[in-house]
């Protein structure tokens, strides 16, 4: 009797890939995140964070700052730290903030989001906000990690090691993060409704299970991907959080497949970039906000006009999308302002997969590395 012990394969977990891993490790990840800063009363504890209502209601900005997949979680974060803070909030991409002599001061609070804390446009960008007097605080993956060592304080994902270069574990707990500094922010400048507040933090208790739920429709994923993946242009369209989770999604895409993929607001198509849509246009439609599923619809009906193949990812229960779209990924039911840690993971597994038929290297995609640590 031999066992033939592949270390690679050991270390992947059994999965083909470390992509594929993580992206399995996202329900323990979020459980970790969470749960490791709720008391029993449901209030949140910022690991060592102390922000002070006086503290919080002194901010009168937040530059939320990073480079690509932590770029596009700091989209979600906005529209929670505004909704839930009431504060207003600029989103930056880090080799843009450190060069334009941003506005910053002591009422500035400074976050960086960064999965190895070693990225250096986020670094350049976290000390020119702190030499302009900002607060620093960044949510990053690597304890100890140059980004962390140079916060004021630091709120770490609980991801666990990060290995592929596409990040996806990162990104959703990175998303977690910023909506337990948004519900603390919020509490504790009592500025957020106790009922909203406790039911924003049921529907986070119940992400990791619907989470898992949503990875049992991997092989209905891989279908859809199999159909498409000689495609050489892909569009990726939402509205509200939907937009930000397509930028994810297309750069998932774009990174380990090579295809040209494109994510635009969907209220911004008519503006120009419908032009490009044509018979056989492979469009992802993210319809998941209930407030916005109507305009939705019809801009899905718009390119449908014009023959593109649209993939919709709805809440289960809206089958409204079915009669507009070639195929739906319906994602399990919950609020609004976390659909994001649902529906970027359909967006994964389709990247993963186009890239597998593609036969590209996935955990190690050409000319790209895992931590940009070069200007
Ligand atoms: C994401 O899949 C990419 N690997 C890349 O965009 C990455 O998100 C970016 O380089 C930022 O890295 P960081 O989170 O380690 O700062």
């Amino acid at each position: 009797f031999h066992v033939t012990w592949d270390a690679d394969a050991a270390e992947k977990g059994g999965y083909d890939h470390f992509m594929m891993k993580e992206i399995h490790e996202q329900p323990k990840g979020l459980y970790e995140t969470l749960m490791r800063r709720l008391n029993d009363d449901n209030t949140i504890k910022l690991d060592g964070i102390t922000m002070t209502k006086a503290d919080i209601e002194s901010f009168n900005k937040v530059y939320i700052v990073a480079c690509g997949t932590a770029y596009h979680a700091g989209l979600v974060g906005k529209a929670a730290i505004e909704k839930m803070a009431r504060i207003p909030v600029e989103v930056d991409i880090a080799s843009e903030f450190r060069y334009r002599d941003p506005f910053v001061d002591d009422k500035t609070l400074f976050i960086a989001i960064s999965q190895s804390g070693e990225t250096l446009d986020t670094l350049a960008a976290l000390r020119e906000a702190k030499r302009k007097g900002a607060r620093i605080l960044s949510v990053v993956n690597v304890v100890g990690s140059s980004v962390a060592r140079e916060s004021d304080d630091v709120f770490y994902t609980w991801a666990g090691p990060e290995i592929a270069v596409a990040s996806t574990k990162a990104y959703t707990t990175q998303l977690m993060c910023m909506y337990l500094i948004a519900l603390y922010m919020g509490h504790t400048k009592g500025v957020i409704d106790q009922d909203y507040y406790n039911r924003f933090i049921e529907e986070l208790k119940q992400i990791p299970d619907k989470l898992e739920e949503l990875l049992k429709k991997e092989k209905d994923v891989e279908a859809i991907a199999k159909k498409y993946c000689r495609k050489e242009q892909v569009f990726f369209i939402g509205r509200g959080v939907d937009s930000g989770v397509s930028y994810e999604g297309s750069l998932k895409l774009k990174e380990i497949s090579y295809i040209n993929s494109f994510a635009i607001a969907a209220g911004e198509l008519k503006h120009g970039t419908i032009a490009l849509i044509e018979e056989g246009t492979l469009v992802f439609a993210l319809a998941t906000q209930d407030f916005l599923f109507e305009k939705m619809l019809s801009n899905i009906q718009e390119i449908k006009a014009r023959g593109a193949n649209v993939v919709g990812i709805a809440k289960e229960g809206n089958r409204e999308i079915e009669k507009q779209s070639s195929e739906v990924i319906y994602i399990p039911s919950c609020m609004d302002e976390v659909t994001p840690l649902l529906s970027v993971v359909p967006l994964q597994l389709f990247a993963y997969y186009v890239a597998k038929f593609r036969g590209c290297n996935i955990d190690k995609p050409k000319n790209l590395a895992k931590s940009v640590t070069v200007e």
